[in-house]
């Protein structure tokens, strides 16, 4: 408790924070082995082993591999021994072993105004623009030590001033697909570093406006795709979209800063070239960066429905996701396509090295910003129709 105090105190005076805040949830990011390493387990067995609980609701970001079917995906012997021990250490920190980045989407849904310390940062700003929660993006051990104190050092999202735009966009084209919407973020990103943008969609799609339950609506995909290329381009974590997320519908135009800068987008086509919209050839196929829900298993279902992938097609989800999926029987047509349907993990924490792809298809402008640096693939990025139909024919359309 008190190295946990130390380590959140020290870190608000750095960032000039006012006191601290009690948090709701707290999620804990750098759960790979391949991240941690040696080093960062003996951190976990030492402070479980001294007897540091936490004492908030704890949840994990996705691990280094399915942490049931790793064997079967492929994962070495030794790094899946080490990744498990990882788990077991934050079990015993009292860290829930969910592994997800989209913790909102398997009951953990943050309130309004509540204050959190989570760490990955998707979750991050789909929690502050999407939800209306506040948190800042925490290091992993610094949410750890915010799970075992239950505060975090008021300070950045937690305040009413840092939640202010800085950047206004005009979005002058028109956005069809989740892809559409994460080459946006792609772009957004890029301009507004770690600031806060305020998009206004010109173009619709009008539907959005119309949603009052944001999570329930069918444009979650959009959102976490959008709101995860921008803190994969940037460090954004957070946005508005005026007239459909919660602090724009209540406060408008009045969310704007005095001295925001003011840009307009009227084409994405910079972002698909640079995310890497090329045709060819792909050695693999990944859907699900943010994790994937049960709607866009079902739709990645239904677009294979009597296809057969030739290549390997690997989508990543929650574990609660995928349990559900089975009972559906969505896991079952997928897998009959031949999809690898992997819990608890992703890409961009696996060690991907060590498969030996070159090439990847993937409908995630994050995993398509990420995949050259931290899994050593060159990416090809589309929509999800157009991704799947590389993981049947091999070959990727120009988009
Ligand atoms: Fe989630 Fe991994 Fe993508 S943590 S946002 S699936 S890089």
């Amino acid at each position: 408790m008190r190295l946990a105090a130390q380590l959140v105190t020290s870190l608000g005076r750095i960032y000039g924070a006012s006191g601290l805040v009690p948090v709701a949830s707290v999620q804990v990011a750098g759960v790979s082995y391949r991240n941690l390493g040696a080093a960062g387990l003996e951190f976990l067995r030492d402070w479980a082993n001294k007897g540091a609980r936490a004492r908030v609701p704890a949840m994990l970001n996705p691990a280094g591999m399915d942490l049931t079917a790793w064997r079967a995906h492929g994962i070495p012997e030794e790094f899946g021994r080490q990744q498990l021990e990882v788990i077991d250490a934050f079990r015993r920190l009292g860290v829930m072993p969910t592994c997800t980045c989209t913790p909102y989407l398997i009951g953990y849904v943050p309130r309004y105004g509540e204050h959190l310390a989570w760490s990955e940062s998707s979750a991050v700003v789909f929690a502050n623009s999407v939800l209306g929660a506040r948190t800042n993006r925490e290091g992993g051990p610094s949410a750890l030590a915010a799970a075992i104190l239950g505060k975090t050092a008021r300070y950045g999202l937690h305040l009413d001033e840092a939640r202010r735009a800085t950047l206004v966009v005009d979005v002058e084209c028109p956005l069809r697909s989740p892809a559409d919407f994460g080459a946006l973020g792609y772009l957004v990103g890029r301009m507004a570093g770690d600031g806060v943008p305020f998009l206004r969609l010109r173009k619709g799609p009008e539907e959005l406006r119309a949603q009052a339950d944001l999570l329930g609506s069918p444009y979650v995909p959009h959102l976490k795709a959008m709101g995860a290329a921008m803190a994969a381009s940037g460090a954004v974590g957070l946005f508005h979209i005026g007239g459909v997320t919660p602090e724009a519908r209540e406060l408008g135009d009045d969310l704007i800063a005095l001295g925001a800068v003011y840009v307009r987008i009227d084409d994405l086509s910079l972002a698909y070239r640079e995310l890497g919209m090329g045709g060819g050839a792909v050695d693999i196929v990944s859907i699900g960066c943010p994790h994937a829900s049960l709607a866009e298993l079902t739709q990645a279902a239904t677009i294979l429905e009597r296809q057969r992938v030739t290549r390997p097609l690997w989508i990543t989800t929650s574990r609660a996701v995928l349990d559900e999926a089975r009972r559906q029987g969505v896991l079952a047509l997928l897998e009959r396509s031949g999809a690898t349907v992997m819990a608890d993990t992703c890409l961009v924490v696996a060690p991907m090295r060590h498969f030996g792809f070159r090439t990847v298809a993937t409908d995630s402008a994050k995993l398509a910003t990420y995949a050259a640096g931290h899994c050593g693939l060159a990416a090809r990025y589309g929509p999800l129709e157009v991704c799947l139909e590389a993981a049947v024919s091999g070959v990727m359309r120009g988009v």
